[in-house]
């Protein structure tokens, strides 16, 4: 979709979205991290400052990507920063995407040196669960904010990838939830890219396959039509 075809249905309003996924660090060289690309969210971005919107892009770790156009960037590596840094764009936000990849777990210590080799194996890695900044964010929303999760899913023998989204969606708390069905669902039939946006009102609405413009596109619509009426 070109910008000048899409709607200005984002203006006056400010928008925070999370990209990227985070690392862990373990001591000054080596991290835990994950393979998220941020590309989600860096469209979210892009399409929401299209749309008119003032943007904060709160990026981990990604893949070369370029700042989108008259977007914010603040940079975090850790999913503690991530918190922060969330913690503070979302003030008198209209709107809150969770796109990143949050690490779920971290090393309960972090070495100031690096650690070195010995004769002997090294001790297991100990890690400690991560804050869910989502249900944080949740948690702590200003009146008429609208917040967004995403969740890829698989089936399994207690579910289709469907049935684990909504219950996430519940756990979690949020208006929406994009779920993607990934993995083989083996049983339970589920096309390739198969996506569904969860609605905490119980609007269910199937994704279209397509590019993350579009997808970022979907998200937007279903996002301004829950905004509050301008002041
Ligand atoms: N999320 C978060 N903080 C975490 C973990 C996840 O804010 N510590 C957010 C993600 O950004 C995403 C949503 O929660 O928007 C769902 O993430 P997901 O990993 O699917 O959910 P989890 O609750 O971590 O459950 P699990 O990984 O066990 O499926
Ligand atoms: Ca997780």
């Amino acid at each position: 979709e070109r910008p000048d075809a899409l709607p200005h249905d984002l203006a006056g309003r400010r928008v925070v979205v999370s990209a990227g996924g985070t690392r862990e660090a373990l001591d000054p060289v080596r991290y835990l991290g994950n393979r998220s690309s941020g590309r989600q969210g860096y469209a979210l971005a892009r399409v929401a400052a299209q749309r008119g919107a003032r943007v904060t892009l709160v990026a981990a770790h990604t893949a070369d990507l370029g700042d989108p156009a008259s977007v914010e960037v603040v940079r975090v590596g850790s999913a503690l920063q991530l918190r922060d840094a969330m913690r503070d764009a979302v003030r008198g936000a209209d709107a809150v995407v969770m796109a990143a990849a949050v690490a779920d777990f971290r090393p309960v210590a972090h070495a100031a040196n690096k650690i070195k080799k010995g004769a002997a194996d090294p001790p297991p890695l100990a890690l400690t669960t991560n804050p869910d900044i989502l249900v944080e964010l949740v948690g702590a929303r200003e009146p008429g904010q609208v917040v967004v999760g995403f969740a890829a899913e698989t089936g399994d023998e207690s579910g289709d990838p469907l049935h684990h989204g909504r219950a996430k969606l519940d756990r979690k708390g949020c208006d929406l939830l994009v779920v993607n069905a990934v993995g083989d669902g083996r049983a339970f039939e589920v096309a390739d890219n198969a996506g569904w946006l969860l609605a905490a009102d119980g609007g269910e609405t199937e994704l279209p396959s397509g590019s993350k413009a579009l997808l970022a596109s979907r998200v937007w619509d279903a996002v301004a039509a829950r905004l509050r009426p301008r002041a």
